[in-house]
């Protein structure tokens, strides 16, 4: 499974990218407004940390609106991928951008009709929310063995990218359950390596060394 940051924070990016195991980026228009930043700007800087798939989110609601968008956006980087949100202009965005060879992210996915749907226009990735629809009481990680059940039945290639993760867990169960991506924050991220019992055995480790050389 490929981990995504989502995140439009540089400090996080970079802090991410210094470890070698961020493969892309996923952000929204919540994320790049707590930058504060201009957004054109701001994803062109993470297009050059990141080389790996950097979604920029639309923010109009029909598809002419969205396709002026998605063409400016993709033009910033050979590494942007275009984010529609899954509602009908979305779809019909979705196909133009599909024949223009613009990729595509589309997010706001809350159930596998949705996912279908997407792939079947030539989605490159779809967003699923888990965290929440288990914020509203339902399971999130169902929506991802059911998407992953459908694809695999039709042979789609659209990537399962699982968004919304709260925590290490939702990662893990992600990853169980096929999805090809997890986007995570970065508060989640740090945590993917801690274990208690790595950091105590390896106090373990050096401290018998330490004997060793005295
Ligand atoms: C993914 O692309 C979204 O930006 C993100 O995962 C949403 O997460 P949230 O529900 O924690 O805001």
């Amino acid at each position: 499974m490929k981990f995504f940051l989502d995140t439009a924070n540089l400090d996080e990016i970079k802090a991410g990218a210094a470890l070698g195991i961020v493969d892309g980026i996923t952000t929204n228009p919540s994320l790049v407004a707590k930058e504060g930043k201009d957004f054109k700007t701001l994803v062109a800087q993470i297009c050059e940390i990141i080389p790996g798939p950097v979604s920029a989110e639309v923010v109009s609601t029909t598809c002419d609106e969205m396709m002026k968008e998605a063409r400016t956006l993709s033009k910033i980087a050979p590494n942007i991928i275009v984010k529609l949100p899954t509602i009908p202009e979305g779809v019909k965005a979705l196909k133009i951008c599909t024949a223009e060879g613009i990729k595509t992210n589309l997010t706001l996915i809350f159930q596998p009709l949705q996912a279908l749907i997407v792939a079947k226009s030539g989605a490159t990735f779809c967003s699923p929310f888990l965290g929440r629809l288990d914020d509203i009481g339902q399971d999130g990680m169902a929506l991802i063995h059911d998407i992953r059940h459908i694809y695999d039945n039709y042979g789609f290639k659209t990537e399962i990218l699982a968004a919304s993760l709260r925590h290490p867990m939702h990662v893990v169960e992600a990853a169980k359950a096929g999805a090809d991506v997890g986007t995570m924050p970065f508060s989640v991220f740090k945590m993917l390596l801690n274990h208690p019992l790595t950091d105590i055995g390896l106090e373990k480790f050096l401290a018998d060394w330490k004997k060793l050389q005295a």
